[in-house]
């Protein structure tokens, strides 16, 4: 773009207003946005799985309706984003094929197994949770098509959230079988809630630059505390331990003092080498090969201008 149209872009940055997608951009502005728009769309497509295979064994009709209810909001934000995404110039038939040949990421988070029924409440409570602290702030970043699709993305986030704390509410209520099944269920989904967030500021490629453009509004390291200020005390209310002896309230900052998650780990499952990377990816990709005949249906339809006969 000419110099100018540059300096409008910085003006407007600096104001704190919108960045539209008629407007000049810096070329890397449009670039880190295609990458965390296209990842944070795949993470909710390929998020669908690890709750999705729990759908037929729910053990009743409501909690059944529940989850359908969730998991198929999760498809609506996926789509919701590659529609933002396509505002930057891309194709989402592009972004998708990047995802399956593992060209693009998706959160690391989704590469562990959902292996009793109470992870259905722990990802609703921990993982839900932490992406509400993530997408909240999201709802003010600097460009418009992201900022308002965060606004919905962000209420439906919060009924997650809150089905995922009542399940659980509803199953330490029960037998102690149960009540221990939500401890191990907890114990497995703590620390790889905390790796959500990213690696630790010091360590984070991107954060600098976006915060100074206003995409991230907060560090990695930011939201992490803020996620732990927030759920420490929903632990407690609900009767879990989190699995960290190092957690402890810090008078002096107002802050819960809490341990690091094992970095490694994350770069490792970030990598592609997690418990289920392979199974979540080949998954997707069956699944969009199967569905190749409804996109040629599809365009057969549009292209006669939508007539059935
Ligand atoms: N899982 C997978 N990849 C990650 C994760 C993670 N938890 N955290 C960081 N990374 C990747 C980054 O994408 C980046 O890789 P890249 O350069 O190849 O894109 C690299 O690790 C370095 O990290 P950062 O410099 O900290 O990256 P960034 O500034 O993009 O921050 C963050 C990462 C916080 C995830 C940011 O992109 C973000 O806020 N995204 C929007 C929210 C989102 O995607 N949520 C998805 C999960 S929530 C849900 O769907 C329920």
């Amino acid at each position: 773009a000419p110099t100018g149209e540059l300096d409008s872009f910085e003006r407007t940055i600096a104001a704190d207003q919108r960045i539209e997608p008629r407007d000049a951009m810096p070329e890397d502005y449009r670039r880190t946005l295609v990458r965390q728009i296209a990842q944070h769309a795949h993470s909710e497509i390929i998020g669908m799985q690890p709750e999705g295979a729990w759908l037929t064994s729910a053990p009743s009709l409501r909690r059944k309706a529940v989850l359908t209810a969730k998991v198929q909001d999760e498809a609506g934000h996926g789509i919701y984003l590659y529609s933002a995404c396509e505002t930057l110039g891309v194709d989402r038939a592009d972004l998708t094929q990047m995802l399956v040949d593992g060209r693009q990421k998706y959160s690391s988070i989704f590469n562990y197994p959902a292996s009793s029924y109470a992870d259905v409440g722990t990802i609703g409570w921990l993982v839900d949770g932490a992406a509400i602290c993530n997408q909240v702030p999201l709802c003010r970043t600097s460009y418009g098509p992201y900022a308002r699709a965060m606004i919905r993305v962000c209420k439906e986030e919060s009924f997650h959230q809150r089905q995922g704390y009542e399940l659980l509410q509803t199953m330490m209520r029960g037998t102690d079988e149960q009540r221990a099944m939500v401890q191990e269920s907890v114990d497995r989904w703590w620390w790889p809630s905390l790796m959500m967030f990213g690696p630790p500021d010091a360590e984070s490629a991107h954060t600098a630059r976006s915060m100074a453009w206003g995409i991230k509004r907060h560090t990695n390291d930011e939201l992490r505390q803020k996620f732990v200020d927030m759920t420490v005390p929903q632990a407690d209310a609900l009767g879990v331990t989190l699995p960290d002896r190092s957690l402890a309230w810090d008078s002096a900052t107002g802050h819960y003092r809490f341990g690091q998650p094992d970095w490694d780990e994350l770069a490792r499952v970030i990598k592609g080498d997690g418990p289920c990377n392979a199974e979540r990816v080949a998954r997707r990709r069956a699944a969009h090969e199967d569905g190749a005949w409804v996109r040629e249906a599809a365009a057969a339809f549009a292209a006669r201008g939508g007539r059935v006969g």
